[in-house]
């Protein structure tokens, strides 16, 4: 590798990009996966409309730049993990490379990453954007859970690195409880859960709302998320904690300041049982949403009862948190203490099934925390990135230019199996 620039790492997700280059330990920008484009008006001389389009091309701003720009709108070119529009994700990435990392694409080979059940279709119209625009010297497409299972690696010791564990990856927009059997994704046992970080945002502002504590209304969806990602935390027993703040309001309470956009004065919030409320939608997801009621614990239990049973074990033991929003403080103990409820429950019913004949052995139920869980996904990429088996691994240009997309269909040593 002696010689080589360092390789760029780029993790494209529905709410924020996560970039910077390997074997750094944290992205050097998370800006929001957001674009801002001119609409243009479709009238004029064809020659005329012609030369605006060239000069349109260059007229963009991404990340916090997008929300900035007047006369322009914001568009994001991933949903759901998925990139919805490859002529802004195409710009999208042409900034994130010569505007935000400052690199030359043709030196450096890049790592980019792809939500679990990616199709080959969309592996291969990254593989023409990266060849053909940028003409990187080499590509490797990672799926994001087998990253973040590389990840859960730095708070390990050498011997428990396994590339098998259950990854409960939860954004912006929606939360994955993904299997990964030996570096290979268990595709058809996938689920997720329709609650995630903007999930939470909407239940806080909507009971700040309730309360009225005078947030200016245009600014009360930012206000809300600062609060969750500032103040948010999850509690072991809600009755209890609604007992605490009762009983001594000024030791749990806290206060949000904030500036008033248009007139410019300060206001501010007293913050009191959105602190554990908030996050708290993901064990009693009905809180928010009355059509759907099954608390993340029990998914994360359902998903390993439905893969082969030779791997539940150690699922069960290797459980690995990634994303924002797994970042509220004491989320891996609760989810670990309410998955081995369950757990528990079920092997005493076999137990009293058996006429107490059969005594089934206790299973370990562990969730591994770490600190690097808001980008777990991009720091798993780093790591990958900066050892000689990514080289090894990497799709060439000289392959893409004898082969075509179709080179990058399928991962050739992290892939997917359905
Ligand atoms: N300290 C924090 N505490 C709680 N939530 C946080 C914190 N920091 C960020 N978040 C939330 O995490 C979410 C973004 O997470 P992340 O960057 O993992 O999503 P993403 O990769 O863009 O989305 P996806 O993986 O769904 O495509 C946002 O909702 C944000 O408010
Ligand atoms: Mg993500």
């Amino acid at each position: 590798m002696t010689g080589r620039l360092p390789a760029c790492v780029i993790d494209v997700g529905t709410g924020y990009t996560k970039l910077g280059f390997a074997p750094n330990k944290e992205p050097q920008f998370i800006i929001p996966s957001a674009i801002a484009i001119r609409e243009s008006a479709k009238v004029g001389e064809q020659a005329i409309r012609r030369l605006a389009k060239g000069v349109e091309d260059l007229d963009f701003f991404i990340g916090d730049e997008a929300f900035d720009a007047t006369g322009y709108s914001v568009k994001y070119p991933v949903r759901h993990g998925l990139v919805e529009d490859w002529n802004l994700m195409e710009r999208f990435l042409e900034q994130c490379i010569f505007k935000y990392l400052r690199a030359e694409p043709e030196d450096h080979h890049f790592l980019l990453t792809e939500p679990p059940l990616n199709t080959p279709e969309n592996r291969e119209y990254l593989a023409e954007i990266m060849f053909e625009s940028f003409n990187v010297p080499g590509l490797y497409i990672a799926v994001q859970a087998v990253l973040a299972l590389a990840a859960s690696w730095a708070s390990r010791p050498i011997e428990e690195r396994t590339l098998t564990g259950i990854v409960v990856d939860s954004g912006d927009g929606v939360t994955h409880v993904i299997p990964v059997a030996e570096g290979y994704v268990i595709g058809s046992c996938i689920k997720h859960i329709p609650i995630a970080g903007r999930d939470i945002t909407y239940f806080i502002q909507s009971l700040l709302r309730e309360r009225e504590v005078g947030i200016p209304p245009e600014q009360s969806l930012e206000t809300a998320k600062s609060i969750k990602e500032r103040h948010c935390y999850i509690c072991p027993d809600i009755a209890k904690e609604f007992a605490k703040y009762d009983s001594d309001p000024s030791k749990w309470m806290r206060k949000f300041k904030g500036l008033n956009s248009v007139t410019k004065q300060p206001f501010s919030v007293d913050v009191g049982y959105e602190r554990f409320l908030g996050p708290e939608i993901f064990f009693h997801p009905e809180f928010s949403n009355p059509d759907f009621t099954i608390p993340l614990s029990e998914t994360v239990d359902q998903v390993i009862q439905n893969c082969p049973i030779d791997v539940r074990r150690p699922l069960y033991n290797n459980i690995v948190l990634s994303g924002g929003s797994t970042m509220f403080r004491d989320f891996g103990r609760r989810l670990q203490r309410d998955i081995k409820r369950n757990v528990d429950a079920r092997l005493k019913l076999s137990e009293s099934l058996s006429g107490g004949r059969i005594t089934p052995k206790p299973i370990d139920v562990q969730v591994v925390t770490h600190h690097m869980q808001r980008y777990a996904v991009w720091f798993g990429g780093s790591m990958l990135a900066s050892t000689p088996e990514y080289y090894e691994v990497c799709h060439t240009k000289a392959d893409y230019q004898e082969y075509g997309p179709s080179i990058c269909r399928h991962n050739p040593v992290l892939g997917t199996m359905t």
